[in-house]
């Protein structure tokens, strides 16, 4: 029979990737977070019911198992690592795509479950678990450079947040061999401006307490100003009607994950500078930030997209309020710069710039993406615009721009289930 073991390269043969070389300060990856925030991440993901919430994300499961399936050819007679395995399912895909050896690696106790869940299934001779951080498996362990195909899940809202991808690309610069594939290979960071008045004047009414001039006596006022600050500077997750957009289009920031491509410098300091023509004359309450994942595969191009356009996932949308409203009319150009900036609890500090070159108006507001408020079905989408050609017009736009991709299967959408949609933003 033969041996699954990983053939050894010989290490001189491997050369070493210039983005792999990093400075200090962008080493990245899981151990440069605070322990504690770590420790708690990892609690999180031990458990089943927080597994099962992205298990049943039915779009996001369906997506990852038709790019894995529909992609035979990257993955028969291939050596697979996949990294944060979770309960396992993605190497159960992988060995079902023909996989000879798949090593499923999971840091948290989650491990122990995935190689239950994996021998009751009869993969155990395919796949490996492997109970550790990517960061700390050793070159003994798995040679550098020795796996053909790295699978994962790492996205997280704003597709950055929990740094998860870092670790992804961790894996990439240690094991891939210099032809290997990257599933997901890519992703688009999107970020559109929005009107949404209800939601605007939602957020700052909860704030009216702070108002009050009459408090027991006392004047409560001077405070008002600092607690609509604090508000706004939550991010909201939840999905939207797509008619409060005001372009058609996002602007797109594209991280490319496989060989040679994305840095952990760019997955830490990240500068996302855009520019949208107006296409309806109202005002910008916010813009919306989501992501579109993308599987390159040799036999399919499958996409992945959270787009407020096409039914709903556990990651929604992101939306990010303004101070004020800005007020804009139709061909009207408005520049923007999202920063956002690694910090050590696995999230990022956000600033958002948007300017009206012309008029000399512009205006700044720093996010705290520790502290996103979920509002979830409070602000449902309009169903009507999947009925009637929202979520398809979105596909065969985005046909046009992926030649052969298929997305999340509309015709299976379901509902998130109220546990579903506490996922992510809870540990
Ligand atoms: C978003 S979940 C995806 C789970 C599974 N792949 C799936 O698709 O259902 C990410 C998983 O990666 C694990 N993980 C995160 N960072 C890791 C790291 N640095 N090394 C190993 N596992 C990690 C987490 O514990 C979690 O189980």
């Amino acid at each position: 029979m033969e041996s699954l073991a990983p053939q050894v390269v010989a290490q001189e043969d491997i050369p070493v990737p210039e983005e792999a070389k990093q400075p200090e300060q962008y080493q990245g990856g899981i151990h440069t977070n605070n322990e504690g925030h770590v420790s708690k991440y990892f609690h999180y993901y031990s458990k089943l019911q927080n597994q099962q919430n992205m298990l049943m994300d039915t779009i996001r499961t369906n997506t990852y198992r038709e790019a894995i399936l529909s992609n035979k050819q990257d993955f028969e007679g291939k050596i697979v690592m996949d990294v944060g395995a979770g309960s396992g399912l993605l190497s159960i895909f992988a060995a079902q795509a023909g996989a000879r050896k798949v090593y499923a690696v999971e840091a948290s106790n989650m491990a122990m479950n995935a190689k239950k869940l994996i021998e009751a299934n009869g993969y155990g001779s395919i796949i490996e678990v492997i109970h550790s951080t990517i960061e700390d498996i050793s070159e003994d362990r798995i040679p550098r450079g020795t796996i053909d195909v790295i699978v994962s899940e790492p996205l997280g809202s704003c597709l950055v947040h929990e740094r998860m991808i870092e670790t992804y690309i961790i894996a990439r610069d240690r094991f891939l061999t210099p032809t290997g594939r990257m599933y997901p290979s890519s992703a688009h960071l999107c970020i559109q401006p929005f009107y949404d008045e209800y939601l605007y004047n939602d957020q700052v009414g909860k704030c009216a307490f702070w108002n009050n001039k009459n408090f027991h006596g006392i004047d409560m006022s001077v405070m008002y100003e600092k607690a609509v600050m604090e508000k706004l500077a939550q991010p909201i997750i939840d999905t939207y009607d797509p008619k409060k957009n005001l372009t058609k289009n996002p602007e797109r920031l594209v991280f490319d994950f496989e060989q040679g491509g994305c840095t952990l410098q760019e997955l830490q300091d990240i500068d996302f500078f855009f520019r949208h023509r107006i296409e309806t004359t109202g005002l910008i309450h916010g813009y919306s930030v989501y992501f579109d994942a993308i599987f390159k595969g040799s036999q399919k191009y499958v996409v992945l997209t959270t787009s407020p356009q096409a039914p709903p996932t556990h990651w929604w949308q992101t939306r990010f309020l303004l101070r004020e409203p800005l007020a804009v009319n139709r061909g009207q150009l408005v520049n923007g710069y999202l920063k956002m900036r690694a910090n050590k609890e696995q999230t990022f500090d956000a600033t958002l710039k948007v300017d009206l070159p012309i008029l000399n108006i512009s205006t700044e507001m720093s996010y705290d993406l520790k502290d996103f408020e979920f509002r979830g079905l409070q602000s449902q989408p309009d169903q009507s615009a999947y009925n009637q050609g929202g979520g398809y017009q979105q596909q065969s736009q985005y046909s046009q721009q992926y030649p052969q991709s298929t997305y999340g299967n509309s015709s299976s959408y379901s509902e998130p289930t109220p546990e579903a949609q506490q996922i992510s933003w809870q540990f």
